[in-house]
């Protein structure tokens, strides 16, 4: 009840009432809404260290093993390992596990995000920030960086706030009875 009035203040009751509705239909529509952002590549992010952690990126041959490490601190995904060409990683200087990872695609000169995930008990120390700062420097050139958050994630919409991605496309899709995906997409 107390979350309900909650979503009232905040939101209004027209604001809410929707709210409500997406996230009853969500699951049974499959229905995802995501927003796109996007930052060029350039040489103003500088990398950073984060105390008692080693932040690295991998490319190559490196990548398959770490990427089976880095799947079991998000048991949730459901992402599958083809084509991840780039890979930054945090690991704890303690114990050498790895607490975090962004994955990317190239095209081109442009980095496509394949995933990102900090383990929950390793977040708001900085390490989004420098596994981004790695990435941007392993791919010098003209390009752009590419990522996208689902739209209630509040935690990562800031996170890609703080790293200056802007917002530049709202992509809605669901998945209809017959089993066809539907997508539509906005500029922002
Ligand atoms: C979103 C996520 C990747 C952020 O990782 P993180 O390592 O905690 O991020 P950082 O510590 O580098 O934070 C960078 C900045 O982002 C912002 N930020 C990060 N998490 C935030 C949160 N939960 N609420 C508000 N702001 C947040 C802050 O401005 C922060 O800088 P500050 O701590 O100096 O204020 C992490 O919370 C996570 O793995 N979440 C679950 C998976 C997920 O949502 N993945 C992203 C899908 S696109």
């Amino acid at each position: 009840m107390n979350r309900i009035l909650d979503a009232i203040t905040r939101r209004g009751v027209a604001g809410a009432v929707a709210q409500g509705c997406i996230k009853v239909a969500r699951p049974l529509l499959d229905l995802r809404m995501v927003v796109r952002y996007r930052r060029r590549i350039d040489s103003s992010v500088r990398p950073s260290s984060v105390d008692g952690y080693r932040v690295e990126v991998l490319s190559g041959d490196s990548i398959p093993a770490a990427l089976e490490e880095a799947l079991r601190i998000n048991p949730d995904s459901t992402q599958t390992p083809e084509d991840v060409q780039l890979l930054a990683v945090a690991r704890s200087r303690s114990d050498g596990r790895l607490v975090a990872y962004w994955g990317f695609r190239r095209d081109k000169e442009d980095l496509l995000d394949w995933g990102l995930h900090v383990a929950p008990e390793h977040r708001r120390r900085g390490i989004t920030k420098a596994l981004f700062a790695v990435a941007l420097a392993a791919a010098p050139g003209d390009g752009w960086v590419y990522t996208g958050t689902d739209i209630f994630n509040l935690g990562a919409s800031r996170t890609m706030n703080a790293l200056e991605l802007v917002p530049f496309q709202l992509r809605i899709s669901l998945q209809t009875v017959g089993g066809v995906r539907v997508v539509r997409q906005w500029r922002l």
